[in-house]
């Protein structure tokens, strides 16, 4: 299982989301109230983008006329068709015996502050001959993680 860092914890406010390609793969990362939820950009009915879509909450309704409005915030509707799926399991709204979106776990883990590039693990960066004296800093920062299965 491949771990990979791919926000810091304030890089994604509640109700906000953030698009990443790893592996190949497009994942759309989302902060629910704190709590955050990897999807994978790509609509089953079709292939769509489903990440960029709107957000709304779930409409139930018993009869005509009436309706419940409840979980703002936690139903992504797909751009192309209008699928929904439920963010925090994947779970078609459509079709929900058959039809969900490939989800990944998401944890949270603290660690020293790295710059964008070190966190990416591409630098580029040569190192010169001269070493000036250090002294250790430690700057704490809780990363968003995300697991490949
Ligand atoms: S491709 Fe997403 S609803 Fe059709």
């Amino acid at each position: 299982m491949a771990k990979h860092i791919v926000a810091t914890v304030d890089e994604i406010p509640p109700g906000g989301r953030k698009l990443v390609e790893l592996s190949g793969r497009h994942i759309g990362i989302f902060n629910i109230d704190g709590e955050f939820f990897a999807l994978r950009n790509r609509c089953p009915h079709q292939g769509g983008p489903l990440c960029e879509g709107k957000l709304s909450g779930l409409v139930q309704s018993d009869r005509p006329g009436q309706y419940d409005y409840s979980r703002p915030g936690e139903i992504l509707r797909c751009p192309w068709h209008g699928w929904e799926f439920d963010i925090k399991t994947g779970q078609s709204w459509v079709d929900p015996a058959k039809t969900r979106v490939r989800n990944y776990p998401v944890t949270l883990e603290s660690g020293p502050e790295l710059e964008p590039e070190e966190a990416a693990g591409n630098t580029g960066w040569v190192k010169g001959p001269y070493i000036a004296e250090t002294y250790s800093v430690s700057v704490e920062q809780q990363y968003v993680v995300v697991q490949l299965t």
